[in-house]
């Protein structure tokens, strides 16, 4: 099983960016935690980060071959992206949207998510636990999807 990490925005500055929010673990250590995760579950992680809207929807384009689950963070792009939220709706693979903080928890303008309609489901407020907690999502969406079809 082949799964497609996709990170939005400013997430390349996880550990120096607003700390007291997203905390001091880098984008580096979140994806190294997830290979060793992956491995140790018998599956594969890929992982991606763009500031670039363009590029996220390519990566995510990308997606419709050769991976069986979609991770994605989209960061702000969450808020308000129509043209991601299309890209996302493309794909027949199970999608689990992540995020760090708790965005209901947080300003209004982050209450909503345009991509949520379109995910399998949502991961919100677990730190950097909330993308372990999506890999096994994931998965076990995936299998589950698999022992239906
Ligand atoms: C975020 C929440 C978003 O509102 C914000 O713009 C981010 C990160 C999170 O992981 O908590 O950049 O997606």
């Amino acid at each position: 099983m082949k799964i497609l990490v996709i990170h939005g925005p400013n997430l390349n500055l996880l550990g120096e960016r607003e700390v007291e929010i997203y905390g001091k673990v880098t984008l580096d250590e979140i994806n190294k935690g997830l290979e060793d995760r992956a491995k140790s579950l018998g599956v594969e992680v890929e992982a991606f980060q763009s500031n670039h809207e363009g590029e996220i929807i390519e990566a995510i384009q990308n997606a419709r071959k050769g991976y069986d689950s979609l991770i994605i963070n989209p960061a702000a792009f969450t808020h308000y992206s129509i043209a991601i939220r299309d890209a996302l709706a493309t794909l027949t693979i199970p999608i689990i949207e992540v995020h760090l903080s708790n965005i209901y928890s947080r300003e209004p303008f982050r209450h909503k998510s345009v991509v949520a309609g379109v995910a399998t489901g949502q991961i919100s407020g677990f730190g950097p636990d909330s993308y372990s907690l999506a890999l096994d999502a994931a998965i076990f969406v995936r299998q589950a999807k698999d022992r239906t079809s």
